[in-house]
């Protein structure tokens, strides 16, 4: 079984951008209010990055819940067409023109490699332990992937990806066999930076989330904020909502090393509603699984949800099979839409339901999870367009989710 489309941790690549590919301290735990730094949103709101220190260079990373490995691309990397595997410019590849030398604090790991595949592509590389950096916490020793192999996955901002979930889909793998075929297999199981933060006792076991609404039309922006072991400093309700990361339901043994174990922030949805008004709203109470991915700009859930709140834009989103999204009006009316989590609803702002592509068109946020199933595997998605409305913790220690709704943009 190869479902190549299986996770689309980074679908977010619409917008054509420019841009080349050459490219410890001890906190207490417990007194700490953790450590924010500043997101940028690019791709017209779809993409969000924040600076991570490696060595001693400064890199934006893609702020992804939806994986496991920071890795940034190394100077004479090689970008690779995703569709024809031929390969093409630098440049293509979309990533700054940044470049990773080996530093004073790079130390090689022996015996290992680097191969991911996400939704977006492929990337592959080296194993490093190197001095990483965020905000004013700093690891030494981090392992770090060094990649010198991409497809286009960049934004012309970032330079590599911050992989933000649980350690078993980390991907380091024996160097006996890196055929890319096998990235979702022979894992050599590390801890993320996140996990290794709190194991030296850097940060609480927890990271938060407050991404910004952001322009319609405005393809870079401020992005809001990350916090290491603490809640971002935006306005939001007191009220958190709770709900426990959950081992993923559709995702084969394999893929977590033979082991069932929690591998992406994962929960149940127990009711959704939705209608065209707040005064006229229909509630869905079939639950299903999803989970939380700062690195889609689509919610994928089920078409039976999906379908008739897409139906519910006016003008309608109409479907186009060729995208397997839904094309909208870049003005339509929005309709309104809500997850409970916990024990509150969360809506959508209207203007998160609407993503300019940058080629003249816009789209649903909402698509079809079984669109982007193979094998008969489906995963639920819960990305941006939810977490732009909300305060996002993510709590690896307790192993829950919390939510709040924010109260500023
Ligand atoms: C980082 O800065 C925050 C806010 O100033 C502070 O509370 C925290 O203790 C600092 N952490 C470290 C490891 O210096
Ligand atoms: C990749 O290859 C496909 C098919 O050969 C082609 O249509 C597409 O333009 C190529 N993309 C890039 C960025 O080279
Ligand atoms: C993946 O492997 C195929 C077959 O070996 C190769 O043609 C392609 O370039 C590789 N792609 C990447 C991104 O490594
Ligand atoms: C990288 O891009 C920036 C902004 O486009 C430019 O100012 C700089 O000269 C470029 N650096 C290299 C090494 O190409
Ligand atoms: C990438 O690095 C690996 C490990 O050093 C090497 O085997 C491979 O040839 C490199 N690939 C390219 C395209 O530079
Ligand atoms: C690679 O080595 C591991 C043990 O370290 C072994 O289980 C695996 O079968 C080997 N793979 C190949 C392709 O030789
Ligand atoms: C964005 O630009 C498009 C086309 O230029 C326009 O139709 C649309 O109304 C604009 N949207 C906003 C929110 O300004
Ligand atoms: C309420 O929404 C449904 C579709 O969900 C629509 O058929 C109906 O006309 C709406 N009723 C009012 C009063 O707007
Ligand atoms: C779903 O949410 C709506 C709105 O909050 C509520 O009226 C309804 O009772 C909920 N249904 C269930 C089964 O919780
Ligand atoms: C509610 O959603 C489920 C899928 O989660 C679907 O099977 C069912 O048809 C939906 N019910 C209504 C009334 O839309």
């Amino acid at each position: 079984m190869k479902p190549s489309q299986l996770i689309p941790v980074i679908f977010g690549l619409l917008g054509p951008v420019n841009g080349q590919c050459s490219a410890s301290g001890h906190g207490t735990p417990g007194k700490s209010s953790g450590s924010t730094v500043s997101l940028i949103a690019t791709e017209f709101g779809t993409v969000f990055d924040a600076p991570v220190t490696i060595g001693d260079q400064t890199f934006m990373l893609l702020v992804d819940t939806g994986s496991s490995d920071t890795y940034v691309m190394q100077s004479g990397c090689t970008c690779i067409n995703a569709t024809s595997n031929l390969k093409i410019p630098q440049e293509d590849c979309l990533y700054s023109n940044k470049t990773y030398h080996k530093s004073k604090t790079y130390r090689p790991v022996r015996g290992e490699f680097f191969g991911v595949e996400y939704g977006a592509g492929l990337a592959s590389g080296l194993m490093a332990y190197e001095q990483v950096t965020m905000g004013n916490i700093t690891v030494e020793g981090q392992k770090v992937a060094i990649a010198n192999v991409s497809n286009p996955m960049g934004d012309g901002v970032n330079n590599g990806l911050l992989g933000l979930a649980y350690p078993s889909i980390t991907s380091a793998h024996p160097l006996n066999d890196t055929s890319n075929a096998t990235y979702w297999y022979n894992r050599l199981v590390y801890s993320p930076l996140m996990n290794t933060m709190y194991d030296q006792a850097l940060i609480e076991p927890y990271f938060s989330l407050a991404l910004a609404h952001t322009p319609q039309n405005k393809s870079t922006s401020f992005g809001g904020y990350m916090t290491l072991g603490g809640l971002p400093p935006v306005e939001h309700s007191s009220h958190f909502s709770t709900v426990p990361v959950e081992i993923t339901d559709n995702i084969p043994l394999w893929y977590t090393s033979g082991k069932k174990t929690r591998s992406y922030w994962s929960t149940t949805i127990t009711n959704v509603t939705y209608g065209s008004s707040m005064s006229n709203l229909t509630s869905n109470s079939t639950s299903f699984q999803a989970f939380f991915d700062s690195g889609n700009y689509i919610s994928y859930l089920p078409s039976a949800v999906v379908d008739p709140i897409n139906a519910l834009f006016s003008p309608p989103a109409v479907y186009d099979s060729s995208l397997g999204l839904y094309v909208v009006d870049c003005s339509a009316k929005t309709p309104e839409f809500g997850l409970y989590l916990g024990d509150q609803m969360f809506f959508h702002d209207g203007s998160d339901l609407i993503y300019q592509t940058g080629e003249g068109f816009c789209v649903s946020s909402l698509g079809s999870s079984e669109d982007v199933s193979l094998g008969g595997l489906t995963l639920n998605i819960v990305g941006v367009p939810l977490l732009k409305n909300v305060v996002a913790v993510f709590d690896f220690g307790k192993n829950e989710m919390r939510f709040s709704k924010k109260l500023s943009s």
